[in-house]
């Protein structure tokens, strides 16, 4: 059972969220706003696809910050866990989609197993927290300067996720 948490203030990583639940087929009642959702509810899924977009000087999008206080108290061993968010890396080019980088950096000592890692390509900008070992750790859209390579990165990363769901 896969559910899908993601924090949005403009609408962009929600409507991203809704797009990849259609992809993969979760229902809206499986799809969850952060800002209104409580952590609890991530007790019943086996698999997790977490979304933020990062705003300020590469912060999580607010909503995420109780939220992901939260989580963390959560026993989260065992679940797959996949990360994905927007940016916009031309206007920051040195905190492009950090808020990935974060929740993976806050989740990585829970026993949760990340998948939907991928060597970037094609981006103007890597320069970012959620770049490790030359990999992005979760899916990372810019809406803004590279929304023509928006279809490819979300189509192969639906994909790889897809295939090591559990
Ligand atoms: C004030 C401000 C600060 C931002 N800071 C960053 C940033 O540090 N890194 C980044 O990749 N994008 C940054 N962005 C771009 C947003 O993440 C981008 O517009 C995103 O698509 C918003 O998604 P949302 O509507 O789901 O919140 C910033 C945008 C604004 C207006």
């Amino acid at each position: 059972m896969t559910g899908i948490f993601y924090g949005s203030t403009t609408g962009t990583t929600e409507a991203l969220a809704r797009d990849i639940a259609a992809r993969l087929g979760v229902g809206a009642k499986d799809v969850h706003d952060v800002g209104t959702a409580s952590a609890d509810q991530v007790r019943g899924y086996d698999c997790l696809l977490l979304g933020s977009s990062t705003w300020g000087d590469g912060e999580l999008q607010d909503d995420w910050y109780d939220f992901l206080d939260a989580l963390q108290k959560e026993d989260l061993s065992g679940k797959t866990v996949a990360l994905f968010g927007c940016g916009d890396g031309q206007s920051y080019p040195d905190t492009f989609c950090d808020a990935i980088g974060t929740i993976y950096e806050a989740l990585d000592t829970t026993g949760c197993r990340f998948v939907g890692a991928y060597v970037p390509e094609g981006y103007a900008s890597t320069g970012s927290k959620a770049c490790r070992d030359g990999q992005f750790v979760g899916l990372a859209i810019d809406e803004l300067n590279e929304g023509d390579r928006t279809e490819e990165r979300l189509a192969q990363w639906v994909e790889a996720v897809k295939n090591a769901r559990p």
